[in-house]
């Protein structure tokens, strides 16, 4: 893990390949409790570092995974964003893709999130040709779904669902809500000023 290629950048932030120097963060954004608190699920330490050394090889030829983002201030990795394909069969379609993001929460309140999505949208719609991206959350999860407000989606409400990943264990992390926003409506937003600041 000692390829450091960049997707994407914004004034802030490098959205990039992981390395193994993230291991730490990565192990603290899957076991924190507040970050996690919409899943059903927690990654011990070594579960965590597992995970992450699979993550460069989950990126597809498409050039859709989750990515690490880097503060270009203090070249520290401040959580994840990433493009994948929702594989939620009967939910959506089987070749839609799903955007999502997490941060450690000493991160959360500055505009990071909305930052890397951003920049994340533009690639997938201008570089990757992608014709539509949905975003889902549990309904509670107000953090999230501002963020997909502030990226200028729409919600769907015709397309929200039970997650059927989601343990019986957890009823009340079931319920999500779907988010939406196809190129044209990127690029219409672009072009006329009225995508959200
Ligand atoms: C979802 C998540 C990424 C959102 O993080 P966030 O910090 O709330 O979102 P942003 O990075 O877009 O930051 C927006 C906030 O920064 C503020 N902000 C501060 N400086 C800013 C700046 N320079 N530019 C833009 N916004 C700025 C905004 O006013 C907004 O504040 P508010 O929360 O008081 O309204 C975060 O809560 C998280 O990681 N949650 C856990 C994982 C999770 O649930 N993921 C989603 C699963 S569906």
């Amino acid at each position: 893990m000692k390829d450091r290629t960049i997707i994407v950048e914004t004034p802030r932030l490098v959205l990039r390949h992981w390395l193994a120097s993230d291991r730490d963060l990565f192990r603290e954004i899957n076991a924190d409790p507040k970050v996690m608190e919409f899943f059903a699920f927690r990654r011990t330490h070594e579960e965590a570092d597992a995970f992450l050394g699979r993550l460069n090889g989950m990126i597809n030829d498409n050039g859709m995974g989750f990515y690490a983002v880097e503060l270009k201030a203090s070249h520290e990795p401040i959580g994840f964003c990433g493009l994948s394909y929702a594989n939620m069969p009967g939910i959506f379609p089987d070749q839609a893709v799903e955007i999502g993001w997490r941060l450690a929460t000493r991160f959360w309140g500055k505009g990071y999130a909305s930052e890397a999505a951003r920049a994340l949208l533009d690639y997938a719609f201008s570089e990757k040709k992608i014709e539509a991206v949905v975003s889902f959350a549990v309904a509670e999860n107000h953090r999230s779904t501002a963020v997909m407000k502030r990226l200028g989606m729409h919600r769907v409400p015709t397309l929200d669902f039970d997650h059927p990943r989601v343990p019986d264990s957890h009823p009340q992390l079931k319920p999500h809500v779907v988010y939406a926003v196809t190129a044209d409506e990127w690029n219409r937003q672009a072009a006329t000023g009225s995508r959200p600041a």
